[in-house]
């Protein structure tokens, strides 16, 4: 029977020891690590989202703003206000939150994003970084470093010698997550909608990440006896055990039946979700840090 990967655990304790470090580099360096999230729209997901990450910022001891603009803002505006984010001393890290509305560029607003502040990791500066191994200057997306962390709660910092397989090929999951592994020294294959024979390729992997947003689609006979199976999706389905028109989530593994064979396994909710907001957190401390020109610490 595998063991369960408490992701919320680790988000706390990822969290409590952010706080020990903004603590630090306020009293050293009269720094406080400060993040802006933007949000254009009433996207209520979003709106959501964003207020968490608000929360959170404030309870690590961070200066935090929420930027709400209305739907009908212009790109101009939005690009002047990044500009306006990235001059601003107080601010180390600059989140816009995605997607924009259709009227807007996103590629051009996340370009506008200066690569020092760029939390999230989409600015391609840090994606040529992670991807040519740059990782120590780089900020690289939050959801594949929380990953990244829970692989190596199991299987260590260096993963030498062993197989990882990501199913998922975004460009802010599925690749980021590859190039981690990569520069872990895993041996790493990546599998997406047109791969064939998944079933196998799947089985070859002592650490699987599923990262494709259909659910329990890893099935027990899938998985390699003793895998670290890391579940990415998050998916809303019918729940009618639960009363009329009721849903629940659950992740791309069908966890009931890879349970009984993997070696360790992330829950859906409770897994990988709660460490993302952990690890913006990080890399508004990291921004900080290098903001004064002081070595973050690692996590
Ligand atoms: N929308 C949903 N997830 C994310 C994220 O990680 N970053 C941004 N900027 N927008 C999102």
């Amino acid at each position: 029977m595998a063991v369960t990967i408490n992701g919320r655990e680790i988000a706390e304790d990822v969290v409590s020891k952010v706080k020990l470090f903004a603590a630090e580099l306020i009293k050293d360096s009269g720094i406080t690590p400060g993040i802006a999230v933007v949000i254009v729209g009433e996207d209520p997901a979003s709106q959501v989202y964003v207020a968490s990450k608000g929360r959170k910022a404030r309870e690590c001891g961070f200066h935090s703003e929420q930027h709400t603009l209305s739907a009908e803002t212009s790109e101009e505006d939005l690009v002047a206000l990044v500009e306006k984010l990235n001059a601003d001393p107080q601010i180390h890290g600059i989140l816009v939150q995605l997607p924009l509305p259709k009227h807007i560029d996103s590629g051009r607003i996340i370009q506008t994003i200066s690569p020092d502040k760029d939390v999230d990791g989409f600015n391609f500066i840090n994606v040529g970084k992670l991807g040519t191994g740059e990782i120590g200057t780089a900020f690289v997306p939050c959801t594949p470093t929380g990953v990244m962390l829970l692989i190596e709660r199991i299987n260590g910092r260096d993963l030498s010698g062993l197989n990882a397989v990501v199913i998922g090929r975004s460009n802010i999951v599925g690749k980021p997550i590859f190039n981690l592994l990569l520069a872990h020294n895993a041996t790493v294959t990546i599998a997406h909608s047109k791969t064939q024979d998944l079933a196998s390729i799947c089985r070859t992997a002592d650490i699987l990440v599923a990262a494709v947003g259909r659910s329990q689609m890893v099935k027990a006979d899938w998985v390699k006896p003793g895998a670290t199976v890391i579940d990415v999706g998050v998916n809303r389905i019918p729940a009618p055990e639960r009363g009329e028109g009721k849903t629940r989530l659950t992740g791309d593994v069908d966890f009931e039946g890879v349970s009984e064979v993997a070696g360790a396994i992330t829950p859906v909710p409770g897994g990988v979700g709660p460490m993302t907001i952990a690890m913006l957190m990080v890399a508004t401390l990291v921004a900080a840090y290098r903001s004064v020109g002081k070595n973050p610490p690692r996590f």
